[in-house]
């Protein structure tokens, strides 16, 4: 059996728990929220055993388990803090921490206790993560050259989103989403695939803006656009908003050609690949795509739920799976840490780092007449 107890239980808490109930041997033993009336509503809705305290927690979770901190990102230092103190494994949703210094000092008490610490997103366990990594490791775009990743939601502050509710109630948090901004929500769907493909990010040139301020007065950046130079010497230019129209895909610009997946948000997501090709004077990539399958079964899969077909349960199940097999962790602690540095490094560049001051300008131009 693998047992997990959830601290957190709001709108993402279902989302592991529909994905959950995939694995037959995996039980949630405990769970707690500071919020008495939504704890009750979840556990009632999937005839869970709630806790009043954090101790409470502590005392029914069995040794050894997995902690799952679904809680607010400005919440999750103090909460994985207090669960490996506790003497527990962590698996927290992202970011680890909103402050480096923080998620170090969580990354050096895992390692003094022994235990595991990790983070979401998991996707890049996921099948179309996982499919996408293979392709490149087996050249079928020849030598990669250039990646686009874009993260772009939509024009969010203008969606319906006061009617977006989970499975057992809880309303999407619209104003914590734009107070800790779309970089830090949705920067590692495409981060993890890239730093577990292509290995560590050596240096980041990003810049970050807030391009609507009147949604929240607290609003973090709403776009960030960064180019991500890997140890390797890969490069990625990776753009997160909730601006720009919805477009989720990945584009690994390779020598043979392009190999991409349009849906960053679906395990099951096509992993798909256009050769390059010259037809008479013309330089293009096929129309017709190929698509890219790995042999054989993978993972269970979960339905939709609003804007993911996500399994949310992979990266909890690596960590039981990982401590029952004595093996090492995919998700470590040093590959969350990394993660957190990148994303914090993308979400607070701003409009100056990097940047250079023009020293020359002009006017507008005048518009042709049959276009005023
Ligand atoms: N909303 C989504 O679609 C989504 C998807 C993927 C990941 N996430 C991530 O999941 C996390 C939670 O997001 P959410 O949408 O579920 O938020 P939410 O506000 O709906 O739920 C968070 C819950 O945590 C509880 N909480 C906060 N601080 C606490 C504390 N100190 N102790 C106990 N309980 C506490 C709150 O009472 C609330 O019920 C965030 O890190 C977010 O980035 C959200």
């Amino acid at each position: 059996m693998s047992a997990f107890s959830i601290i957190g239980c709001g709108f993402v808490a279902d989302l592991y728990m529909r994905s959950l109930a995939q694995y037959p041997d995996a039980q949630v033993v405990a769970v707690y929220d500071q919020d008495a009336t939504r704890l009750q509503t979840f556990c009632d809705y999937w005839d869970l055993t709630a806790v009043n305290t954090l101790q409470a927690l502590f005392d029914a979770t069995p040794p050894d388990s997995v902690i799952l901190n679904l809680t607010n990102p400005h919440a999750h230092y103090t909460i994985n803090r207090a669960c490996l103190d506790a003497g527990f494994h962590v698996y927290s949703e992202k970011p680890l921490a909103t402050d480096m210094a923080d998620a170090h000092a969580l990354h050096r008490l895992a390692a003094e206790k022994n235990l595991l610490l990790s983070s979401a997103p998991c996707s890049v366990l996921g099948e179309a993560a996982q499919t996408l990594g293979k392709a490149i490791r087996d050249g079928v775009a020849g030598t990669p050259r250039l990646i686009y990743a874009e993260l772009d939601d939509g024009f969010v502050p203008q969606a319906p989103y006061d009617k977006w509710i989970s499975e057992s109630g809880a309303p999407w948090p619209a104003e914590d989403e734009f107070n800790v901004g779309c970089t830090l929500e949705h920067a590692g769907y495409y981060l993890t695939w890239l730093i577990a493909i292509f290995g560590p990010v050596r240096r980041v040139v990003a810049a970050s803006a807030g391009l609507i301020p009147d949604k929240s007065a607290h609003a973090a950046p709403d776009f960030s656009v960064a180019t991500l130079f890997f140890e390797t010497g890969m490069v990625a230019r990776l753009t997160c908003s909730i601006v720009a129209p919805h477009d989720h895909r990945i584009r690994v610009i390779g020598d043979k050609g392009v190999l991409g997946v349009a849906k960053a948000w679906d395990n099951g997501g096509k992993v798909t690949f256009r050769r390059r090709m010259v037809i008479r004077r013309r330089l293009l990539e096929s129309p017709i795509p190929r698509r890219i399958r790995v042999n054989g079964p993978t993972h269970p899969k979960v339905g939709r739920w609003g804007a993911a077909s996500m399994n949310f349960a992979l990266g909890p199940m690596e960590m039981a799976d990982s401590l029952r097999e004595n093996r090492p962790c995919r998700l470590s602690g040093d590959f969350a840490l990394h993660l957190n540095e990148v994303t914090l490094a993308i979400q607070n560049a701003g409009d100056n780092t990097g940047a250079q001051e023009m020293q020359t300008r002009c006017e507008r131009m005048e518009p042709m007449p049959w276009a005023k």
